[in-house]
């Protein structure tokens, strides 16, 4: 079965451009985003690694650990690398995963067998310091993925777990929050001394808790 919002990430060891790993040692006590792409010396791929690699600091920021993975070996994705630093002008700061026998692909479901039988798509999954996964996203080969998306995406998460606040559509970092449901008035007003303006008793729009 595929792997759904709240599982337990799966744990596994793996041998990665920066050493063998096992992933959830790996992590350690923060949050972690695990991208699968379909192949090394790809075009598309290149322009992702590569852009990752530029925004690696906003990740860090934000207390998250980056790890790539394809189905090619390792001496491929050291070659490869080279070729990203270059054509991106860029420094890849991040493991990437040599999943050659397809164990963590097929572990993550990242293998689609009716779009590719033997690459993986190009899967996201983001993973909480609790261990279990909070996002997962998947995107055909031919279209990169929009990594402030995926660091809008964290934001809300965090937003979340630190003060019980969701996102309404489109949110960008700075806007409004929504107060979740499980708060009451009672509580919130406690827990938001700015106050909320409510639409109706269940959309109550507070500013943004952390600015
Ligand atoms: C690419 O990264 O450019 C790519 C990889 C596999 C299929 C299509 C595009």
């Amino acid at each position: 079965m595929a792997i759904q919002l709240g599982d337990i990430a799966p744990d596994f060891e793996a041998q990665t451009t920066e050493g063998p790993i096992r992933f959830h040692d790996w992590i350690g006590s923060g949050w972690a985003v695990l991208f699968s792409h379909p192949a090394d010396y790809t075009p598309v791929c290149t322009t992702e690694l590569g852009t990752v690699a530029k925004i690696k600091s906003e990740f860090d920021r934000r207390g998250v650990k980056v790890i790539a993975l394809s189905v090619d070996g390792l001496e491929s994705h050291k070659g490869w690398i080279s070729d990203i630093n270059d054509t991106q002008k860029t420094t890849v700061n991040y493991p990437i995963i040599a999943d050659t026998d397809r164990r963590v692909s097929n572990l993550y479901g990242m293998i689609h067998p009716n779009a590719n039988d033997t690459l993986t798509v190009r899967s996201v999954f983001v993973i909480g310091p609790d261990k279990k996964v909070k996002l997962t996203l998947t995107y055909p080969a031919s279209t990169g993925r929009n990594f402030d998306e995926i660091l809008r995406v964290i934001d809300s998460l965090q937003l979340t777990a630190n003060h019980q606040v969701a996102t309404p559509a489109n949110w960008k970092d700075g806007e409004e929050c929504v107060i979740v449901p499980a708060v009451s008035d009672a509580d919130a007003k406690a827990k938001f001394p700015k106050g909320w303006k409510a639409l109706r008793p269940y959309l109550r729009l507070t500013p943004q808790p952390n600015k």
